[in-house]
C-alpha cells in the first residue's frame, strides 16, 4: 500500500510514521509536509534511508505540489496537515481557513481526479464544541466549535461528508481528544509545563484551570488511524478517546510531582477567550466495530513522556532556539527533492 501523509513531520504525523512503518511491513510511506514552524524533520530522523520512507516538501494548498504528491500511484491518503494550536487562531484565524478548509478541499478534489478514493481526515474532538459536567461526545453529537481552529477543522469534516454522500469517495473522519507523547511542539499544555518546570520557569494555567481534557498517548491514537484505515467503513465518523479525563491543574501537578519540582512554579494567568470548559469522548463506536481499546494509561504515558523531553536534550534545544527551523527549511528551501537525494 502507497500512503500519502500529510503534515507527517509535525507531532502527530510524525509518531504515525514510526508506528506505521513498523507495524504494517507492506506500507511504503510518502511523507508530504511544508514544514511550517510545527513541522520538524528531526522527528524522522532515524528514517532518512528507510526503504519504505521518503520525504516530499509541499503544501496542501497549492495544486501543483498536490498534484505532484500524487503522481506516483497513491493508494490512500491520510490528511494531518493542518494549523492547530488554538491561541494562534485566536491571533489570527486566516491560515487556519487556507490550510485546513481550502487545504483539505483541495486534496479532496485532486483525490477525486485522480480516483484515489480512501482518504482520512484527522479531525479533533473540538469540533463538537463544549461539554456541561456530565455527558460524552458521541459521533452524532451537533459541530458547534467555538475557536477559529475547530471552526476551521468543522468546516474541513463537512466538506468530507459532502464528498462521501455526493461523488461516493471512501472518505472518514476520526475526532480524537487530547494528545501527548513524544515530539509536541511546546506550545501546547504539555510540553510547555514540563519544559518550563525543567527550567524553573513560571507555569502559566489559563483562568482557574479547572478545565478538563481527556488524554490519549498518541501511539493509542495512530493504532486506532491504523485501524480506520484498514478496516473503516467509507463515510463514517470515528471518535477517538481513551477515558481519561484531567483537570489541567491535575495534569500540570502531576509533571511538577514527576520532575520533583516545587508547586510554587504555578501562574495562573488570564483565560483564553471561548475556552472551552470540557471535553469528553465517548468512542464506543471505534471500540465496537474495529476492535480498538487504549493501551497506555495515563500515569504510565505521562511519566514516559516527561522522561523522553528529560532525555532528548538536543530536540529541545533545537526547537527551543528555533535551530530545528534553519537548518531543516534551508535544506528544502524551493527544493523539488526527497530526504534520499541528499
Ligand atoms: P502539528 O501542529 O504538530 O503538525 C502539523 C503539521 O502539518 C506540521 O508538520 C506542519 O508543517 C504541517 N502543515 C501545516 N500546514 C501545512 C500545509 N499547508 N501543507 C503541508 N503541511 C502542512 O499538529 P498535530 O498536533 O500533529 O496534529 C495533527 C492533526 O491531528 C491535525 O489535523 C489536528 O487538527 C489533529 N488533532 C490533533 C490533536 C492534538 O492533541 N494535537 C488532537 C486531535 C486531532
Ligand atoms: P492545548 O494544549 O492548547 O490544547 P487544546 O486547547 O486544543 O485543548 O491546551 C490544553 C488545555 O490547557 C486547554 O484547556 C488550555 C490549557 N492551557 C493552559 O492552561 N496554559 C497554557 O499555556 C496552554 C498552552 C494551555
Amino acid at each position: 500500500m502507497k500512503l500519502l501523509v500529510t503534515g507527517g513531520a509535525g507531532f502527530i504525523g510524525s509518531n504515525f510514521i514510526h508506528y506505521m512503518l513498523e507495524a504494517q511491513k507492506d506500507v511504503q510511506i510518502l511523507n508530504f509536509d511544508c514544514l511550517t514552524y510545527a513541522g520538524n524533520l528531526a522527528n524522522l530522523s532515524q528514517l532518512s534511508s528507510h526503504p519504505r520512507y521518503t520525504f516530499m516538501r509541499g503544501d496542501i494548498t497549492t495544486g501543483r505540489d498536490v498534484e505532484r504528491g500524487m503522481s506516483q500511484g497513491i493508494d490512500a491518503v491520510i490528511n494531518f496537515a493542518a494549523e492547530t494550536h488554538v491561541d494562534r487562531s485566536i491571533l489570527d484565524s486566516t491560515v487556519f481557513v487556507r490550510t485546513n478548509i481550502e487545504g483539505t478541499h483541495l486534496l479532496l478534489e485532486v483525490c477525486r481526479k485522480k480516483k484515489v478514493t480512501r482518504f482520512i481526515q484527522v479531525s479533533t474532538d473540538e469540533v463538537y464544541g463544549s461539554l456541561g459536567e456530565t455527558g460524552k461526545f458521541t459521533e452524532e453529537s451537533p459541530l458547534a466549535p467555538n475557536s477559529p481552529y475547530a471552526a476551521s477543522k468543522a468546516a474541513a469534516d463537512l466538506l468530507i461528508r459532502a464528498y462521501h454522500k455526493t461523488y461516493g469517495m471512501d472518505v472518514m473522519v476520526t475526532r480524537c481528544s487530547n494528545n501527548y507523547g513524544p515530539y509536541q511542539f511546546p506550545e501546547k499544555l504539555l510540553p510547555l509545563m514540563i519544559l518550563n518546570a525543567l527550567e524553573n520557569k513560571p507555569l502559566p494555567v489559563y483562568g482557574d484551570g479547572l478545565h478538563r481534557r481527556d488524554w490519549i498517548h498518541v501511539k493509542d491514537h495512530c493504532r486506532a488511524l491504523h485501524r480506520v484505515l484498514m478496516e473503516g467503513r467509507p463515510g463514517r465518523v470515528y471518535n477517538i478517546g481513551s477515558d481519561q479525563e484531567r483537570q489541567n491543574l491535575e495534569m500540570v501537578e502531576q509533571i511538577l510531582a514527576l520532575l520533583e519540582k516545587s508547586p510554587e512554579l504555578i501562574q495562573f494567568v488570564k483565560d483564553r477567550p471561548g475556552h472551552d470548559r470540557r471535553y469528553a469522548i465517548d468512542a464506543t463506536r471505534l471500540r465496537r466495530e474495529l476492535s480498538w481499546k487504549p493501551q497506555i494509561s495515563l500515569s504510565e504515558g505521562l511519566a514516559q513522556t516527561v522522561r523522553w523531553y528529560q532525555e532528548n536534550a538536543l530536540w529541545v534545544s533545537h526547537v527551543r532556539n528555533g535551530t530545528y527551523l534553519e537548518h531543516y527549511k534551508k535544506t528544502y528551501e524551493n527544493r523539488d527533492q526527497t530526504l534520499k537525494d541528499l
